[in-house]
């Protein structure tokens, strides 16, 4: 059974992966509108991505016997500067994210939870992959600076991305 202190820290990450999503579904929106709809179909995935995170954790909660819970979290900013502003925001948001998977790490460390500590591996590297492709797209836009074409091509290059559910998804 998972104890009550890696309990409530995984119910506060799920919390914080429902943040996520509703950030990510707001910078769709925003992308939506200023007429760029393949990086919004890129953040509508994440969004989706983001919820599957949530699920696995509270997932994971239930299955050790516990109790899963859904905390209150903040609302997410509706407005941003620019493609490049919000694809700079996501990549700081990721690396706090990271911040808070290696923080549940150390407790499951100190709780001695090997089965928290195995199943949290899966976040350690999906982390590194989250920050990987915000900042190759903010380094893309960098590049580009204000090239019409260059950001039309990157919005039909991200247009093609798409959910893949985790049951499929190579774990
Ligand atoms: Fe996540
Ligand atoms: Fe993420």
């Amino acid at each position: 059974m998972i104890s009550q202190k890696m309990q409530e820290a995984i119910n506060e990450q799920v919390a914080a992966e429902f943040y996520s999503a509703h950030m990510y579904l707001a910078m769709s929106a925003y992308l939506q509108d200023i007429d760029l709809p393949g990086f919004a179909n890129w953040m509508r995935v994440q969004y989706q991505e983001e919820v599957t995170h949530a699920e696995k954790l509270f997932d994971h909660v239930m299955e050790r016997d516990g109790r899963g819970k859904v905390k209150a979290f903040d609302a997410s900013p509706v407005e941003w500067k620019s493609v490049l502003d919000v694809f700079e925001s996501a990549l700081a948001h990721e690396r706090k994210v990271t911040a808070m998977i290696n923080n549940l790490v150390d407790i499951a460390q100190a709780e001695k939870d090997h089965a928290s500590q195995i199943f949290l591996q899966w976040f350690v590297n999906e982390q590194v992959e989250e920050e990987a492709s915000a900042k190759a797209i903010v380094q893309q836009l960098k590049l580009m600076g204000d090239s019409k074409a260059g950001l039309f091509q990157l919005d039909r290059e991200l247009a093609q991305r798409m959910f893949v559910p985790p049951a499929a998804a190579a774990e």
